[in-house]
């Protein structure tokens, strides 16, 4: 038994910041961005909330799958950056959609989540628990960024993508993750409570509440995460491929986390796969961590690059650190 992934959705939020932009804030260039990350604009939730996005996102993904939120077993969010503590996204997106007999929670898997959400449900399908669940990615980095950090406040956007997911006679393919809890200092996001240096805050209608309501801040090593993820990315997915006995050649599509251009090429160049198969959407949205996959995923869907019977490869890398990648049939 197998799940299928039966409708996505979408949505980013209205606000546009390009590099420029951000140029405003902290010393750097729109070329010195591009060049680095290949990174354009990312989308800053200004109106938006991590779960106002996750609704709309939700929403589209149960329209286009033709599922009503009724029939849901399961609503399972990725989530770093939630409005609150508790409730959770998760039911916060079940209360919005009306998905009654849905049981909710939230996960925290950075860049991986979405990754790790697919996995935890395609286990559930599997055990018989659960037939029809939707998994959904909402983030609003922008919440959690230091603003005056340019080795950071470059990389990230906002955004949320959703899918429905839902049982299928066919045979599963086993997903392959692994966590380095020892080097979990070169992502990190703690709670401090003062200005995080965006000015956006100021002209909220919402009077910054959301953008600011508890104060974290973003650190990282760059380069490390930059050698972690061209190191590790490459070898999941061989792993995953080899664990299920299809060829890199059998692989229609490599989705991976939209962190930077540099890292999907340099993945790409290890495996030995043509880079038109690797799929980039950061130029638009940034890193917008566990969003990324399903924004992307849903772009394809929508713009009719995705058929039934493709095989792709989704693989996500981030903070913990994490990283994972799973084979699914479209
Ligand atoms: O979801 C996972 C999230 N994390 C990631 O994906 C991060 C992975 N890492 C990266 O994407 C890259 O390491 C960055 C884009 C963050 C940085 O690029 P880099 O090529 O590793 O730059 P660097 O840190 O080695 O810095 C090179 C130079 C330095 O100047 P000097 O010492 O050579 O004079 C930096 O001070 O570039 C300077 N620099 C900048 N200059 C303009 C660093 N950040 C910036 C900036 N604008 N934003």
């Amino acid at each position: 038994m197998s799940a299928r992934f039966c409708g996505t959705g979408s949505c980013v939020p209205d606000y546009v910041m390009d590099n420029d932009g951000v140029a405003e804030l902290v010393e750097t260039s729109d070329s010195w961005i591009r060049e680095r990350t290949g990174i354009a604009r990312r989308h800053i939730a200004v109106k938006e909330t991590t779960v106002s996005m996750a609704n709309e996102a939700a929403k589209r993904a149960l329209d286009n799958a033709g599922v009503l939120p009724e029939e849901l077993d399961l609503i399972l969010m990725s989530t770093i950056s939630s409005d609150v503590i508790i409730p959770c996204g998760a039911c916060e997106v079940q209360k919005a959609i009306g998905a009654d007999k849905a049981v909710c929670f939230d996960l925290n898997g950075a860049c991986t989540g979405f990754v790790l959400a697919y996995n935890t449900a395609l286990a559930y399908i599997e055990s018989g628990i659960y037939q029809t669940v939707l998994i959904v990615g909402s983030e609003s980095l922008s919440r959690l960024t230091n603003w005056k950090d340019r080795g950071t406040c470059i990389l990230f956007g906002d955004g949320a993508g959703a899918a429905v997911i839902k049982k299928d006679e066919r045979a599963s393919y086993i997903p392959a993750a692994h966590s380095d809890g020892t080097r979990g200092e070169a992502l990190l996001c703690h709670s401090k409570r003062e200005e995080n240096g965006l000015p956006l805050q100021k002209n909220d209608e919402n009077g910054g509440k959301h953008l600011n309501s508890e104060d974290y801040l973003m650190q990282m090593d760059g380069q490390g995460v930059f050698r972690f993820a061209i190191k590790q990315v490459p070898e999941v997915i061989q792993e995953v491929l080899k664990k299920n006995g299809v060829k890199p050649e059998e692989i229609d599509w490599y989705i991976l986390h939209q962190a930077n251009r540099r890292i999907l090429e340099a993945v790409a160049k290890r495996m030995g796969e043509p880079v038109e198969k690797f799929p980039m959407n950061m130029e638009e949205y940034g890193n917008t961590s566990s969003a990324s996959i399903p924004i992307l995923l849903d772009e394809m869907n929508r713009d009719g690059r995705l058929k039934r019977g493709q095989k792709i490869v989704l693989a996500g890398f981030g903070a913990g650190l994490t990283w994972g990648a799973t084979i699914i049939e479209w």
